[in-house]
């Protein structure tokens, strides 16, 4: 029977990645893949979580199975940096967290729990978004259907836009949006934004699934929560789902979380049991080692001070990169204004470019960026700035 199968399509980023590897030229330069880049081009292992590793292999004594929902530390320490310390949700048992394989896996727990356990048939994603959602989503057997987003000719939030998508969708489907540095737009909501959103995600009884991949990558960890706690200040039922790929540098140990907010602790109880079932039935439970390092570095003071700073200077490293981006393209003379790219928060930004300038910087520069525009700002260095810069004004045909 395998046979009979054809080659799948590639996923689109990591074939550019294949391409890019092939690429003979010496000065060629990969702004298209979603991990951060320190400004030697590196993705390293954070000295916080190497000091968290050390201590962990030296205590180590078992490798027995973590519980189904992972370990209640580390759901407690999730549930305290995403609500904040002093939020009532952080303690008071209408929030519980299971420990899940990524963000992804998270996503792919909460799809189940939405489809098999709430009869929810179709959910809504941000157009654009994170290529993934549609697939993943797709997969656990939901229909996928597509919200208004992003206001291409302004490149900023179509609010008005987004306001009435979410007016028209039918109550009880679910509506998934992202907490913080939207990928690929790097377009977030304002608090305001945030406030009227959350108004009509209530009023129409929608079930909100916040995807929160990068906190602490935008504005600051306290900061880039600020849509889910408008969120949780007017719904009282809400899924979470948490990343520690990005901001611990942890992409191949599989950190991540889903978080269920619910109305009392005894529904939170009860989601939790059918939550555990999606996983039971999934991957049983899951991986111990990235869970660890998060729960190491965060229960420690020093450790967490350590993290926290690293973690700022990978945020200002990308909001630098952007402000020298723009200022070079504007002293370039470029034919257009770049400003916008300021305003974008996170590790990307949509920068206006269309397949055909995406296509003429691969071919005649060297410079890889996926199809839609969207480039990896940690991708850009002082190093490699002149150069980005130079070939997209010659690509948009000014200077
Ligand atoms: C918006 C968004 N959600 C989820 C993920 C998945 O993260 P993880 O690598 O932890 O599965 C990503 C990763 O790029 C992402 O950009």
């Amino acid at each position: 029977m395998f046979e009979s199968l054809s080659l799948a399509p590639p996923d689109p980023i990591l074939g550019l990645t294949e391409a890019f590897k092939q690429d003979p030229r010496p000065d060629k330069i990969n702004l298209s893949v979603g991990v951060y880049k320190d400004e030697h081009g590196r993705t390293p292992v954070l000295a916080a979580v190497k000091e968290a590793e050390r201590r962990l292999v030296a205590g180590q004594e078992s490798k027995t199975y973590l519980p189904i929902d992972g370990s209640p530390e580390y759901a407690r320490l999730v549930r305290q940096m995403v609500f904040g310390d002093e939020h009532p949700l952080a303690t008071d048992g209408r929030a519980v967290t299971l420990h899940t394989p990524g963000g992804t896996g998270g996503l792919r727990v909460a799809a189940d729990f939405l489809k098999q356990k709430l009869s929810v048939n179709r959910i809504w994603i941000s157009q654009p978004t994170w290529e993934n959602h549609r697939g993943v989503f797709s997969a656990a057997g939901l229909e996928v259907a597509a919200y208004t987003y992003f206001d291409a000719a302004a490149n900023r939030l179509d609010h008005g836009g987004l306001l009435s998508s979410l007016r028209q969708i039918p109550p009880h489907e679910a509506v998934c949006l992202h907490a913080c540095c939207h990928n690929p737009s790097g377009i977030d909501p304002t608090p305001d934004q945030w406030r009227e959103i959350a108004g009509v995600l209530a009023e129409r009884q929608l079930v909100t699934l916040v995807d929160f991949a990068y906190q602490g990558l935008g504005d600051g960890l306290r900061e880039d929560a600020a849509g889910v706690r408008e969120l949780i200040a007017q719904l009282d039922e809400l899924l979470i789902v948490s990343s520690f790929s990005k901001n611990f540098g942890l992409y191949n140990e599989r950190a991540g979380a889903l978080t269920l907010v619910a109305p009392t602790p005894q529904a939170a109880q009860a989601a939790l049991s059918h939550a555990k079932i999606c996983v039971r039935t999934n991957y049983s439970n899951p991986p111990s080692h990235g869970g660890a390092i998060v729960c190491t570095v965060l229960a420690d003071p020093q450790l967490r001070a350590d993290w926290e700073r690293e973690l700022q200077q990978m945020r200002d490293r990308i909001n630098h990169m952007r402000a020298l981006f723009a200022q070079t393209m504007k002293a370039q003379n470029a034919p257009r204004d770049f400003a916008f790219i300021t305003q974008q928060r996170g590790m990307f930004s949509f920068s206006g470019l269309n397949p055909q300038h995406v296509q003429t910087l691969r071919e005649q520069h060297g410079i890889y960026i996926v199809n839609s525009g969207r480039i990896n700002v940690a991708g850009l260095r002082p190093a490699n700035m002149t150069a980005v810069c130079n070939a997209i004004v010659a690509t948009l045909g000014g200077g």
